[in-house]
């Protein structure tokens, strides 16, 4: 049997990162992944650019049952750190929109550097490989894996979410997770498009394309999140940053709110042009929307988009803007699997170090990554969430 001191199972971000950082501290290391290509999800992430981080990047970014689970590995190893770290593989990237940053070429230059990182701790890496069974043992794990047994101190687990399942995902390490007796909180997609009823979605499915800025939120209270991003509709439903960044806090049952003029008094600008303007409803309406939305709530409002402004009843121009400044929409699902970007829950954060990602009942037993019920926001907080899980879980092998 062979021998070593960690097999990290699984070769996506995490894994990929973790393996190199522990061979690098001269640690023998197996890096095992399934699926026949190496790290899909990096490949096709970020457009094909891959969004490896954001620059502002912390732990009120990130979703979890603990949102301070993520502050510790977050703290040793943060954007700054993995920036570092590409510049050092001279990887030319550029800054999108709100410190999102992208390869300039592209995401292969982040698994080539992966792969080098890999390389420079003589890492043994095997792919295809499946892992059929897994016993804990005194003093490590022994595998059965597709390539023979093999026998190691440390065994990480990074495995990754249930996003995408035709370019590997599986459920895998949770069910390992969860027989060797860690808690899971319940996976549901997130960063996902979300979808509507036949009847609710008619009168909006004639605006699919349609992109335009937006304040969304659901929840109340102290339970309200709310995020100012860009819609778009679809001819299921609603997709656009906006939606997937809601779509992670959104739970089923519970109404989106939206403001489709993105702030400012519209019922105070139609009641003055009521005063002053000439216009038509509908050409009133839409100075200050896209004239095929404008056109959609007029006509589901049931008021003459004919109808001159001075003849307009204050009432219904106070109506009218209430309902396109918080137009309450309850969706019905979400598009599921094949489109999350996420997976959020995962194994429970109460089973696990926050410092090291040590499972507090197996010995030697490690969950990083996407796994773990730690949940990033779009923008690159997930891969950071790899990046740092990994790296804090690398140092304590
Ligand atoms: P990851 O999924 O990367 O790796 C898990 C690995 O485990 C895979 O290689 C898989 O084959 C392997 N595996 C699974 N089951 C196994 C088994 N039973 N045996 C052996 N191996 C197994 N995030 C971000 O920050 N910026 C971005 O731009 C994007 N873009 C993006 C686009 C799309 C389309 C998706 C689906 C996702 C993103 N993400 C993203 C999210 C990001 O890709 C994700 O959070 C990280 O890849 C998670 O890294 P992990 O290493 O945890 O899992």
């Amino acid at each position: 049997m062979e021998h070593f001191d960690v097999v990290v199972v699984g070769a996506g971000a995490a894994g990929l990162f973790c393996a190199g950082v522990a061979g690098q501290r001269g640690l023998r290391v197996l890096l095992l992944d399934h699926a026949p290509k190496l790290a899909e999800k990096i490949r096709i992430s970020g457009g094909g650019r891959c969004n490896f981080t954001n620059r502002e990047a912390a732990p009120a970014n990130f979703l979890s049952d603990n949102p301070h689970f993520c502050r510790s590995a977050l703290a040793r190893y943060g954007a700054a750190d993995f920036i570092a770290l590409v510049r050092r593989h001279g990887i030319a990237f550029h800054e999108k929109h709100r410190g999102q940053l992208f390869c300039d070429h592209s995401a292969e230059d982040i698994i080539t550097m992966l792969l080098r990182e890999c390389e420079a701790g003589a890492v043994v890496r095997r792919q295809p490989c499946r892992v059929q069974a897994v016993r804990h043992v005194a003093d490590g794990h022994e595998l059965d894996t597709d390539a023979g047994p093999v026998r190691t101190h440390q065994l990480v687990i990074a495995t990754g979410g249930l996003p995408i399942p035709k370019i590997g995902a599986t459920d895998w390490g949770l069910r390992l997770a969860e027989r060797s007796g860690h808690r899971i909180v319940a996976p549901r997609p997130a960063l996902v498009p979300l979808t509507f009823d036949a009847q609710t979605w008619a009168p909006y499915a004639a605006l699919a394309g349609l992109a335009l800025p937006v304040q969304i939120s659901t929840g109340s209270g102290k339970q309200r999140t709310v995020f100012q991003e860009d819609l778009l509709f679809t001819h299921r439903g609603l997709s656009g940053p906006a939606v997937l960044q809601i779509s992670s806090y959104w739970r089923p049952g519970q109404a989106l709110s939206i403001d489709l003029t993105h702030g400012g008094d519209l019922g105070g600008a139609l009641l003055a042009a009521k005063l002053t303007s000439k216009r038509q409803l509908g050409n009133e309406l839409a100075q200050h929307l896209p004239t095929r939305l404008a056109d959609a709530f007029l006509a589901g409002s049931g008021l003459d988009a004919h109808r001159p402004m001075p003849d307009c009843r204050d009432r219904d121009l106070q109506q009218l803007a209430q309902r396109l400044q918080a137009w309450p929409i309850t969706p019905n699902g979400d598009e599921g699997w094949k489109k999350a970007e996420v997976m959020a829950g995962g194994v429970d954060t109460r089973d696990l170090s926050s410092q090291t990602l040590a499972s507090r009942h197996v010995p030697g037993l490690y969950f990083i990554g996407e796994a773990v019920d730690v949940t990033g926001w779009l923008g690159g907080y997930n891969f950071q969430w790899a990046w740092s899980s990994a790296f804090a879980c690398a140092q304590s092998l």
